[in-house]
């Protein structure tokens, strides 16, 4: 069991390590999504269909398509797919994420779709059945993935969308951009025992506020569904911009709120949306820029990431932390992070 943790105490934090080479993996993908974009002609309109973490890096992929590309772009959850799909054509392209390619909700989803649309699968898992009934397939290649809470395939699935839509959209800096990420999450995992210190500090938090806005807030997601999956501490995810709107009344010094505040156009209002749950008396944990020196003053613990980490690139990076905070804090808290009570690895059930 030692053996295939390859020294680590859980699959997990395993996974979690091995990010930088998952990425590098799924980049030698690009040759075969350049080929599926030839084939595939002109793509008018795009509907993601997804679960869970798939769920939350199709959201991503609404952002990119729709602010680098101008392509109209819709993401539905596969267990909601038959109530809104109803104006899929030929001209949409549907684009099904999975680690698995077993999952009951994606698979259905999958045969609708395939009687109007185009569908295009992306899947971890070779030779899944979401990889034999779709009409192109990218591979994530991420390796075998053991852990029920996704990490390392997130980031394949990420991997892939930013080079479809590099292609998709003529964006060829993004593929370039991608090759700097591995080094970047290297660099924070090597620093990891910070993020450590502070998950020890809010093992005991009953109720964790995300907040993000633009590429963040499917970050923001992402942190609060790793947090619900093993720590069992409920955690949830808020455009930060949306506070305002019913949340803030649930702030106090007990709801600790962690604020995905990369630099870019959203920077300065997410800060002020810091400065909001502060005044609430709320502890505030940021992921950030590492030079960022405004959030170092608005924020009680920072996590710096690599400067040159812009907002459109930093969902890849950005939810390492995250992932880092919920496993360090589920072992704290005594569970096995790798088996999370009532969920499970595959749903096969609709
Ligand atoms: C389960 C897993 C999640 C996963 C979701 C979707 O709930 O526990 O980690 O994100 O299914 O799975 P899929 O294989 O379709 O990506």
């Amino acid at each position: 069991d030692m053996a295939e943790k390859g020294g680590y105490d859980h699959f997990m934090i395993k996974e979690i390590h091995e990010q930088p080479e998952a990425i590098k993996n799924t980049l030698m993908e690009l040759t075969d999504i350049e080929k599926i974009v030839n084939k595939m002609g002109n793509v008018k309109r795009i509907c993601f269909v997804a679960c869970g973490t798939s769920y939350h890096a199709s959201l991503i992929g609404k952002y990119l398509f729709e602010s680098l590309g101008g392509i109209p772009t819709d993401v539905i959850l596969a267990s909601e797919f038959k109530y809104s799909a109803g104006s899929l054509d030929k001209d949409t392209l549907v684009i099904l994420i999975s680690q698995s390619g077993e999952t009951a909700d994606t698979l259905k989803a999958l045969r609708t779709a395939k009687n109007t649309s185009k569908t295009l699968a992306i899947v971890n898992v070779l030779g899944s059945t979401a990889t034999r009934e779709a009409d192109y397939i990218i591979y994530t290649r991420a390796g075998p993935e053991i852990g029920v809470a996704a990490t390392k395939t997130y980031i394949s699935q990420l991997t892939c969308i930013y080079m479809l839509a590099g292609l998709l959209c003529k964006h060829g800096d993004l593929v370039d951009k991608l090759h700097e990420i591995p080094q970047i999450i290297q660099n924070m995992l090597d620093n990891e025992d910070y993020i450590k210190a502070i998950a020890q500090k809010y093992r005991d938090a009953q109720d964790f506020f995300f907040i993000g806005r633009g590429f963040s807030y499917p970050t923001a997601l992402e942190g609060a569904l790793k947090l619900k999956e093993i720590t069992y501490i409920h955690g949830e995810g808020y455009a930060a911009g949306e506070l305002k709107h019913g949340p803030l009344a649930l702030i106090d010094d007990e709801v600790p709120v962690v604020a995905v505040t990369p630099p870019g156009e959203s920077h300065d209002k997410t800060v002020s949306n810091v400065e909001e749950v502060r005044a609430r008396g709320a502890h505030v944990i940021a992921v950030g820029a590492e030079s960022d020196e405004n959030l170092q003053s608005e924020a009680e613990d920072v996590i710096g990431v690599d400067d040159s980490i812009d907002e459109i690139m930093s969902p890849i990076p950005y939810v390492v932390p995250l992932q880092l905070l919920s496993y360090y804090m589920s072992v704290a808290r005594g569970i096995d992070p790798d088996k999370p009570k009532n969920l499970a690895k595959c749903v096969t059930v609709e």
